[in-house]
């Protein structure tokens, strides 16, 4: 265990002491036959398994296997030698960062309190039962059965859905705990409800003063004054840009013991902004809260943060120093950026509804991303190398947003730091989905605490961009998904108002004025209040934000989706890679149909639905050596699943700046999902440990700052020029024919000079199929595809892009590529020097299980191509050469 005095400075008294309590605790089970070593923060799983008590939980069919685990009821508890003088302090707190979920504290076998919400922070006066030598216990109950019993004790009406779906194979009634709501199982992971002590826990002494929490939220002119223009306006004015100045309003909160009025100072110090002001305050005993608004002088250029491919994600150092009576020093250091955010919702020329779109520092910015769950069911086992490796190949793959979805958890401050770093804008749920949710007393004041803490938590990080009260519920309600009484309808609407909007929201507005808070997603914003929070369509496409899926329509028909206003969730599925897989089963396993590949499909029918999508475009794999038709089915997945999201998400792309038939103006698509929880079949473009799939080299193409989007309306083929830049540029556009039997263009047509527009989506070339075929003699709809690229004088502009004239299953004159590599080092990076001996589609290079990733991938490749793989940890070509396979698609024939 670490012992560490805060912010020890020589010469000047300092806040008091904190003692870890990180580190070996023990852990047994209700009935005592178990007990072992157990680290905090973790997981009873975790320590289970450390303890070689149990298998790999993902493993196979161990969800099942391992159910007892949560429905035991687990006891952590811990002796140690507090490393202070007791005597010398006057209070002592012990604090947990985040208690998983259900548990009451004994401290030296008196009970302090109990928790039962995974997502706030608790803390306990331990002043009068801690010892020299003290002893901690928290006795668990399992999540799953107090679930139960809470639901038991709603009598009054039912509060459904009951249980998850039988195919996700998961605990009922997690709307009745406050723990991510995918712990008890999700249509794309597992059911492991386990308990922990997730987050860290730790004691503190203090004398005169304590700081409970610190937090600031830098805002530009006066957001009061417009939260209420919102109201009247139907305009989201996020900020009044009339006064163009940056103010930080910062809070602090103490617990003050002397019994004397504390005096002092707080000194707020930003150097870079040449900012040092010192304000007096005086604290009286008991819980005080002080806030300070600091100006920065309207003369000094304040650099703002941008989003990732938009600017700079510029920061400054900032020190906050308390000086108190008594000599008390408390010091803390943060970063702090400053950015606006407005979500305008206004009258769009030609359409009916309303626009829905962010403004960033008064940019209009199309939010290009995915959607966020949980990195793991065991929080534990996500370290920061992880996240990194997660959030960083969502801006290698050209995003700028995530949305933090309802189901999982509220991250961690690493998460946010990063996403601040990174330019990541973040769309920020709070943790109810896909569920209608009790509003009786003790369930409401646990969410008031958790939504106080949690904002309170994340308030000062510029990436958050917007608040969003749930995931799906408003549609859930209006639709009527879980079937309930028509007539008890009412009992439902009102238990939803008041949890998001009379509670959540109410909180949210009062502790942060600068962010747009929406109620749920999908929405439509202004509509939606007026409608009396549930909107008669919460899906309409003309307001706010909507929700896509359609597994059986084709997907290659951009028709198939909506000219939305912003798309914040849309998808189809894929497995994961072999190797993936591979550590989680066994050779019997390894089959379409085998029962393992049942068991991990949590989404109803999900497996023949991928080869529903599969056989419309392509042959099914036609080799006779099982393991190699499981290997190909899988990567037709990932091709199937690519190209469909590129489909859908470059219509959302070039829907940007047009109004068609009262519907477009596009300006967000966020597929889902970005990430997986565990090695199964799923929506996500990154697999579990960070290893891309196909759609996440797509993802890196389709959200390119410029894109060439080719497809076709009525026999005729268009290319639009799709922008996030800010200037406009001349650029020549070439389109090609390839007969996919030669490597040599059949034609090519270039215009000189085309103009991308800032910001927007232009078309920049329109010719009827035929008059294409036509021109270029030898080519016909199945014969040949059509390339076609941006590019300047001297180099590529775009990346390069292709349109397919008919299904790939009935082109003609694709054969069997031989497709040869060799591997070369460059420092840091491996070079692949790949050449075909013939068109190849989908060309995929998989090294297995080597963590990594290729600088392209899945691409058409005519002749011959240099990537690049950039290792995650040290390798070597020899290992690369042994792990490589390449596959394109006439190697599943
Ligand atoms: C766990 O605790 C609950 C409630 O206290 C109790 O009903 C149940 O029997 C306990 N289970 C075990 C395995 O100890
Ligand atoms: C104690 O609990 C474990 C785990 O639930 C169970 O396997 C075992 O049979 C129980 N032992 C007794 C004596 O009840
Ligand atoms: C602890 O502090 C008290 C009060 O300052 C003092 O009387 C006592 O000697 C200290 N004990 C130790 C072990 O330092
Ligand atoms: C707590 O109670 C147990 C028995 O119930 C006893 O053995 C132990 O000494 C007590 N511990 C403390 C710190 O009082
Ligand atoms: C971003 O930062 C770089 C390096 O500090 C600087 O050269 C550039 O001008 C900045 N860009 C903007 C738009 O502020
Ligand atoms: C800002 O603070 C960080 C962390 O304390 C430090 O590493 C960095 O050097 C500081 N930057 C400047 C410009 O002072
Ligand atoms: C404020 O308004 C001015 C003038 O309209 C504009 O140039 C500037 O970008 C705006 N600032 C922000 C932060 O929106
Ligand atoms: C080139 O494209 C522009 C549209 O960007 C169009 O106006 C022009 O006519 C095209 N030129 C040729 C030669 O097709
Ligand atoms: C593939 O090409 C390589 C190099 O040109 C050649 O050595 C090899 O025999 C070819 N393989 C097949 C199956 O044609």
């Amino acid at each position: 265990m670490l012992w560490l005095l805060a912010l020890f400075r020589a010469g000047c008294v300092v806040a008091g002491p904190s003692y870890s309590l990180r580190g070996s605790w023990r852990v047994s089970n209700g009935n005592g036959s178990l007990e072992l070593p157990a680290t905090v923060p973790g997981y009873v799983h975790s320590a289970l398994h450390q303890r070689g008590l149990i298998q790999d939980p993902y493993y196979r069919f161990n969800d099942l296997n391992y159910r007892w685990i949560s429905l035991d009821n687990w006891t952590y508890s811990t002796e140690f030698k507090i490393p202070f003088n007791l005597s010398e302090w006057q209070k002592v707190k012990l604090i947990f960062d985040g208690v998983d979920t259900v548990a009451e504290i004994l401290f030296n076998n008196v009970t302090i309190g109990k928790t039962d919400n995974m997502f706030t922070g608790y803390s306990f006066d331990i002043t009068n039962v801690v010892k020299d030598v003290s002893s901690l216990k928290l006795r668990f109950q399992s999540a799953v059965l107090y679930a139960a019993q809470q639901s038991r004790a709603h009598t009054r009406y039912p509060v459904p859905p009951e249980c998850p779906p039988a195919e996700q194979k998961g605990e009922c009634h997690v709307n009745f705990i406050r723990k991510a709501q995918c712990s008890f199982s999700w249509d794309w992971g597992p059911s492991f409800p386990s308990q922990g002590i997730w987050k860290d826990v730790r004691i503190e002494a203090y004398n005169i003063a304590h700081l409970d929490y610190l937090t600031f939220l830098p805002v530009y002119g006066n957001y009061f004054q417009n939260y209420f223009a919102y109201e009247r306006l139907r305009i989201v004015v996020g900020l009044d840009n009339t006064s163009q100045a940056w103010t930080i309003e910062i809070e602090a909160s103490f617990d003050v013991v002397s019994p004397e009025p504390v005096g002092g100072q707080v000194t707020v110090a930003i150097p870079k902004l040449k900012t040092w002001q010192t304000n007096h305050i005086e604290l009286q005993q008991g819980q005080r809260i002080v806030k300070v608004l600091v100006k920065i002088r309207k003369d000094f250029a304040v650099e703002t943060w941008w989003p990732h491919g938009h600017g700079n994600q510029t920061g400054y150092n900032m020190t906050i120093l308390f000086a108190l009576d008594g000599g008390l020093n408390i010091e803390k250091a943060a970063k702090v950026y400053f950015r606006t955010v407005q979500l305008i919702e206004e009258d769009i020329k030609g359409s009916p509804g309303l626009s829905f779109y962010f403004k960033i520092n008064g940019l209009p910015i199309f939010l290009k991303g995915s959607n966020w769950i949980p990195a793991d069911s065991f929080q534990d086992k996500v370290t920061s190398e992880l996240l990194q490796r997660l959030l960083q190949s969502a801006v290698d793959a050209n995003m700028n947003t995530l949305r933090v979805w309802g189901g999982g958890i509220y991250e961690q401050d690493e998460f946010y730091a990063l996403c601040d770093e990174l330019g990541i804008m973040v769309w920020q749920d709070f943790m109810f989905a896909s569920a209608l949710y009790p509003t009786k007393q003790g369930f409401l004041e646990s969410v008031r605490k958790e939504v106080t803490y949690q904002v309170r938590r994340l308030k000062s990080h510029p990436s958050i961009i917007i608040w969003s009260g749930n995931n799906e519920n408003e549609v859930a309600l209006r639709v009527n998904w879980f079937h309930v009484n028509p007539s008890d309808m009412k009992i439902y609407l009102d238990d939803y108002v008041t949890l998001y909007v009379k509670n959540i929201r109410e909180i949210v507005l009062s502790e942060d004025k600068s962010r747009p808070f929406i109620a749920s997603s999908p929405t439509n914003g202004i509509k939606t209040m007026e409608e009396g929070w549930i909107s008669q369509d919460p899906y309409s496409i003309q307001y706010g934000d909507t929700h896509f899926y359609n597994y059986y329509s084709d997907c290659w028909n951009w028709k198939t989706f909506p000219k939305a206003r912003l798309v914040s969730e849309y998808g189809y599925q894929s497995w994961p890679s072999f190797s993936t897989l591979e550590k989680v089963s066994t050779r019997e396993d390894w089959s379409y149909n085998s029962r393992f590949s049942l068991h991990r499909q949590h989404h109803g029918n999900g497996n023949h639905e991928m080869l529903h999508q599969v056989k419309l475009h392509f042959k099914l794999p036609q080799k006779t050596d099982p393991l190699r038709t499981f290997k190909d089915t899988i990567y037709l997945t990932q091709v199937m699943q690519a190209q469909c999201i590129k489909t859908e998400t470059e219509f959302y792309m070039r829907s940007r700046s047009e109004i068609v038939g009262g519907q477009g103006h596009t300006m967000g698509a966020l597929y889902w999902q970005l990430n997986d929880i565990w090695q199964g079949p799923s929506w996500a473009s990154l697999e579990y440990g960070g290893k891309w799939k196909m759609l996440h080299y797509f993802a890196q193409r389709f959200f390119a700052p410029l894109l060439p989007v080719g497809f076709e309306d009525e026999g005729v083929f268009y290319v639009y020029g799709v922008s996030d830049l800010h200037r406009d540029y001349h650029t020549k556009l070439t389109v090609s024919l390839y007969h996919w039997s030669s490597p040599k263009p059949v034609c090519s047509l270039v215009n000189s000079s085309v103009v991308i527009k800032a910001g927007e989506a232009v078309v920049l070339f329109k010719k009827p199929v035929s008059v294409l075929l036509l021109r270029c003699g030898r080519c016909t709809r199945e014969t040949c595809v059509v390339s076609f690229y941006l590019s300047t004088d001297k180099e590529l502009f775009s990346p390069t892009n292709y349109h397919f004239l008919s299904s790939l299953k009935d082109a003609k004159g694709l054969v069997k590529a031989n497709i040869t590599v060799n591997i070369s080092q460059q420092g840091d990076v491996f070079v692949f020097d790949l050449k075909t001996s013939a068109v190849a589609p989908f060309v995929w290079l998989d090294v297995g299980n080597t963590p990594g990733r290729f600088s392209d991938n899945g691409f058409l490749m005519i002749k011959s191509r240099s990537v690049l793989f950039y290792p995650w940890k040290p390798t070597s070509k020899r290992k690369l050469q042994q792990a490589l396979s390449v596959t394109s698609l006439t190697d599943t024939y």
